[in-house]
């Protein structure tokens, strides 16, 4: 397992995520995750200048249309040599296939391929209904995931306190990248349904994606370290 702490460089630019990253000493490389709101900034420079610093980056653009259009989005994003990209599961089997298949260079390699099952922003109160899907969040995560994998996706984006009935779903092999991250004695922000570091260890989550706690912290470089620290050991 390749367990790793996710930056979320949530900036509204490239020239402040430079400078967040630039405080980072020579040697050490975040993983980072790129969002909407910076790429559509910045535009795909934006990944190729961090991919070229070095970074591991997960490229979180949450695609979701008729299978042919993400399919050609996705051979687009994979030129990139971004490390993960991901995508909505509620765009189905087909598309999910369709998204892998375009994803997958001419060479066979690929960006390892996740999907979103329910944000966590969605309550299972909307859920039902505003979506009228008339189950419980928790068995529409587990549909969701066993649908990804039924793609050959490679895992999935949830909540930590979701990782453990995904990967007794799925197996254990099948990733879990999971927001949602706060220090015990930090604010949670607006998330809700939070988890430390440690505990999401305990869960056996693969990749945490933390973004506030470290990117607003007065020390960022300490407060990912600690991260490291607390989840990677
Ligand atoms: O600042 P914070 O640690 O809350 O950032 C979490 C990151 O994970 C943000 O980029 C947020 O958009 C993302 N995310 C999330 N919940 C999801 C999916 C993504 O918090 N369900």
């Amino acid at each position: 397992m390749n367990r790793d702490v996710i930056i979320a460089c949530d900036f509204a630019t490239g020239e402040e995520t430079l400078a967040f990253l630039d405080r980072f000493p020579e040697g050490e490389k975040p993983f980072v995750k790129i969002g909407m709101e910076l790429f559509y900034a910045e535009g795909p420079e934006i990944v190729r200048q961090l991919k070229a610093r070095g970074h591991r980056i997960f490229l979180d653009l949450k695609l979701h249309d008729i299978p042919n259009t993400v399919k050609k989005a996705m051979a687009v994003l994979s030129r990139l040599d971004v490390d993960i990209a991901n995508l909505h599961a509620a765009g189905t089997i087909e598309m999910m296939k369709a998204a892998r298949e375009g994803l997958t260079r001419p060479d066979g390699t690929r960006p390892l391929l996740i999907a979103v099952t329910q944000l966590t922003s969605t309550s299972e109160e909307r859920m039902q209904k505003e979506l009228l899907i008339n189950a419980s969040i928790n068995d529409t995560v587990i549909h969701y995931a066993r649908n990804a994998k039924e793609a050959g996706l490679d895992g999935v984006v949830c909540s930590p306190l979701e990782a453990g009935m995904v990967k007794e779903a799925c197996g254990k092999e099948f990733l879990t990248v999971t927001p949602g991250i706060r220090f015990a004695d930090g604010d949670r922000g607006d998330q809700v349904r939070v988890t430390t570091p440690e505990k999401a260890r305990e869960i056996g989550t693969d990749y945490i994606v933390v973004g506030r706690p470290i990117t607003a912290a007065a020390d960022p470089v300490a407060a990912y370290r600690r991260c490291v620290k607390e989840f990677v050991g």
